[in-house]
């Protein structure tokens, strides 16, 4: 615990006896003094090129951190990005980052933004250059971080610290998980849908009963399309990073939580709505050779959920909205 500063304070996370442990990152302890940090970096147009836009500009808090009804985030110079921007929450249990899972922890995948030249695109030298002469970041840095000479490090430290603060526990479904609220028929009977193994089947994949992710955490190919004629997917996803025939058209499982704030979805934003999202995964799962075995349904074209059972999968996935997380000020723009 070599970063433990004297005067830092331990980030006091929620008690969540509902969500499996969160996993340490002994090498970057989460502090109040960092997370203010990293929140303050996280909002500031300092990271870009042409100091336009910030980590926040795709990433907003009211769509749970993600770009909204953008189905691709724009890049500096107006063109698109390849993949539709994730909702940012709960991150401190994944094991992996981005759709491939490219980055293997958060302070890793922090870095990626300031270089690409299509997100922030200043590079390491110029943020840094900016931040330690910006006069806002000195005394903010101190309390983080000591007398440590400010680097690319220790400001993907601070991102990282805020982004692990991000927690989502406040829905509907986290109230009747701990006793406070009750679920209505319609959406109960969408929870049961979603967890039986002959009728949705979402669990192997996106789990609310054992924990309460939402996500299995894995990488998995859905069943979103045919294989192309050479056999390889438009984005081959995980594949591109392992190498494994199995991995083709694989993506990270993304968690169900606040669904019903970040539409479009999937990788490429190809859904507009969770009726088209339902409506896919009852009647349009496609069976190829890279299908995940757990996608049951697929052998069947999908789980064939008729109309009501369709709007009762639907309610249960409204329950998983956390308003209050999209509000908070602790989360918020600092400026
Ligand atoms: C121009 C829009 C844009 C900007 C600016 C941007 N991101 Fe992203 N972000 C994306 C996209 C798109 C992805 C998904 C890319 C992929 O998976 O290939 C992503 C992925 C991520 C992920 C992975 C989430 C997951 O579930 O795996 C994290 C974390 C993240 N961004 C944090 C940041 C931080 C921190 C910054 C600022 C330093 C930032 N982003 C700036 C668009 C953006
Ligand atoms: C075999 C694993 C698997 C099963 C079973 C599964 N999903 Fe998914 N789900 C995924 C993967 C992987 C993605 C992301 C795919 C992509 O982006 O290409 C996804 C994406 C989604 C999304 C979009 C989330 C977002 O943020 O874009 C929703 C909503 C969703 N699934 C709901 C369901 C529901 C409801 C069920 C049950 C009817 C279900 N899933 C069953 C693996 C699965």
């Amino acid at each position: 615990m070599a970063f433990v500063l004297d005067g830092t304070q331990p980030y006091p996370f929620p008690v969540l006896r509902y969500f499996p442990a969160m996993p340490v990152a002994s090498d970057n302890p989460v502090t109040v003094e960092g997370v203010e940090l990293g929140r303050m970096l996280f909002h500031d147009p300092i990271l870009s090129a042409d100091s336009s836009r910030s980590c926040a500009s795709c990433h907003q808090q009211r769509y749970a951190f993600s770009d909204g009804p953008l189905r691709y985030s724009k890049a500096t110079d107006g063109s698109e990005l390849p993949r539709h921007t994730p909702a940012l929450f709960n991150l401190a249990w994944y094991p992996a980052f981005f759709w491939d899972g490219r980055a293997e922890t958060l302070e890793e995948q922090v870095l990626h933004p300031v270089r690409d030249p299509m997100e922030l695109g200043a590079g390491w030298p110029m943020a840094l250059q900016r931040i330690r002469t910006a006069e806002r970041y000195a005394a903010p840095f101190k309390r983080a971080f000591g007398d440590q000479a400010m680097d690319s490090v220790l400001v993907a430290r601070a991102i990282a610290q805020y982004l692990r603060s991000l927690i989502s526990a406040n829905s509907k479904y986290d109230r009747v998980l701990r006793g406070e609220d009750l679920f209505t028929a319609d959406e109960y009977a969408g929870f049961v849908l979603a967890n039986e193994q002959n009728k949705g089947d979402c669990l192997q994949c996106h789990i609310t009963d054992q924990h309460a992710l939402g996500t299995a955490m894995r990488f998995s190919n859905n069943g979103l399309d045919p294989p192309d004629p050479s056999d390889r997917f438009t984005d081959p996803g995980r594949y591109a990073i392992t190498g494994s025939e199995k991995d083709l058209g694989a993506f990270k499982i993304p968690s169900l939580r606040n669904v019903a704030l970040t539409a479009p979805y999937m990788h490429d934003g190809r859904f507009s709505s969770l009726e088209e999202v339902v409506e896919f995964y009852s009647n349009a799962v496609h069976a190829s050779a890279y299908t995940d075995p757990r996608m049951s349904t697929a052998r069947r074209g999908g789980a064939h959920l008729n109309d009501r059972e369709q709007r009762q999968l639907i309610a249960f996935l409204h329950t998983l909205t956390d308003s209050s997380f999209v509000v908070d000020p602790k989360h918020g723009d600092p400026f």
